[in-house]
């Protein structure tokens, strides 16, 4: 049996691609391996977003390439936005990669799968490994021009996926063995299949009988509708948790962002949240040092968090990426000065999340099992109704299953809870 190995870089819809493949893969009779080392087939699915992941992407394939001369019939695949991005000239850099695939071909690849391995096909019997926990687009590319964001540019226009082929994904992974979905899209509020906008999507994937728990990721604030937060109060496999990008906490750099609403529209957004999901774990992504940012503009970003309290915020230097608006705008935050903003935001972030975390010490909450944690025999990992990672000891825990958990104890990061 042939055995593939995937590194995936990036972000979730990344990580939904890599397992797409793996899946198709592994019915054509292919086999997970432990290592790049040990695989007859590597795959690297590559980032965009930022100088630094596209940095890291190609370091890898670069030792991909190099190790690959010294084994004869290892092939190296590049998938994902970078490949897109630079193409078939990634080629010429590392002359170890046998085939690329963008981002935007992929669908398209994995239709044609068979005729890049010039072999027969699915085999009867095998199937891919089962997962609690899986990621299900159900909208590619995105149609907002967020002026620093080369995400529109590598993964092209905005579509839905049909409502009915989603629910019958999701009903082939419950039938074996997921219990939680997360959809996702660039910005999952606009999804739209005819009459079937993201609220009523939900409603009909929730009927799904075996299904525990739904994800969704990423909103954008300026179409994060009170339906759809109604939508999430109502039904109780929806999960408490919403991802809702801020990226500045100052009304002129988030117009200069090209963003769509201003830092009172977002606090209001926040405001109409809490009102609905008053448990509801809020999480963002926030940028510094985009261009023309000053040091006071920065602070109201630091206060936006304040206000706000999430309970935990992905935070980023702006990073200039070719072909998009801000490219052309003067960089002129210097690095030093956007490393020093953005530790400041992260060291804020960092004592916000512990207290928020502290906060729920001493609570009883519904906890999610996944798998045991690396190396421990009976430490299960799971994840509470938001966003928050639980880890609990227990011998009668299953993969799969859902068991109330008080909480202990609270590292910072992470819970630590007992059964009840
Ligand atoms: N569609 C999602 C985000 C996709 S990219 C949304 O609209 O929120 C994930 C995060 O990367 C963004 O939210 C932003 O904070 C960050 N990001 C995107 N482009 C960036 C750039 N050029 N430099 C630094 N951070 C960037
Ligand atoms: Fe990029 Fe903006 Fe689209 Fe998100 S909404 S993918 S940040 S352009
Ligand atoms: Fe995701 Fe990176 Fe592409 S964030 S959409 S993998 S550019």
């Amino acid at each position: 049996m042939p055995f593939v190995f995937f590194e995936t870089f990036g972000c979730q819809m990344n990580v939904a691609d890599a397992d797409e493949l793996a899946s198709a893969l592994y019915t054509r009779g292919f086999e997970r391996a432990e290592s790049s080392s040990r695989a007859d087939l590597v795959v690297v699915n590559t980032c965009s977003v930022r100088e630094r992941a596209e940095k890291r992407a190609l370091a890898r394939i670069r030792e991909l390439s190099a190790h690959k001369a010294r084994r004869a019939g290892r092939a190296l695949w590049v998938i994902g936005c970078m490949a897109q991005r630079l193409g078939e000239s990634l080629k010429r850099d590392c002359p170890g990669i046998d085939l690329v695939v963008g981002a935007r071909d992929f669908e398209r690849f994995l239709e044609n799968i068979d005729d890049a391995l010039a072999s027969p096909g699915p085999l009867a019997g095998a199937s891919a490994p089962y997962a609690v926990s899986r990621f299900v687009p159900v909208m590619r590319g995105c149609d907002n021009r967020c002026a620093y964001c080369v995400v529109p540019l590598v993964r092209g226009p905005e579509t839905s996926l049909p409502a009915a082929a989603v629910e019958k994904t999701v009903r082939a992974l419950v039938d074996d063995g997921t219990r939680e979905v997360t959809l996702l899209g660039q910005n999952v509020n606009s999804y739209r299949d005819g009459d079937t906008n993201f609220p009523r999507l939900l409603c009909r994937l929730h009927a799904i009988d075996g299904l525990a728990r739904i994800r969704f990721t990423t909103s954008h604030p300026k179409d994060c509708s009170e339906e759809l937060v109604r939508t999430m109060a109502e039904f109780p496999k929806l999960c408490r948790h919403v991802h809702l990008p801020v990226q500045s906490g100052s009304t002129r750099v988030l117009s200069v962002m090209n963003r769509g609403y201003t830092r009172d529209d977002y606090l209001a957004r926040i405001d109409m949240i809490r009102k609905h999901l008053p448990d509801a774990d809020i999480t963002t992504d926030a940028m510094v040092g985009f261009p023309s940012e000053t040091e006071r503009e920065f602070e109201e970003t630091l206060s936006l968090f304040e206000t706000v309290r999430f309970t935990t915020a992905f935070m980023f230097a702006y990073s200039r990426r070719d072909n998009t608006a801000a490219a052309s705008m003067d960089d002129d935050v210097d690095a030093a000065a956007k490393q020093r903003r953005l530790a400041r935001l992260i060291e804020r972030q960092t004592a916000i999340t512990k207290e928020m975390y502290k906060a729920v010490v001493g609570v009883s909450l519904p906890v999610l099992f996944s798998g045991v944690q690396e190396g421990k025999k009976d430490v299960w990992m799971g994840q509470d109704m938001g966003c928050k990672k639980v880890l609990v000891p227990c011998t009668e825990c299953r993969a799969g299953t859902i068991f109330t958990v008080r909480i202990v104890k609270s590292t910072g990061k992470t819970l630590i809870g007992e059964r009840t």
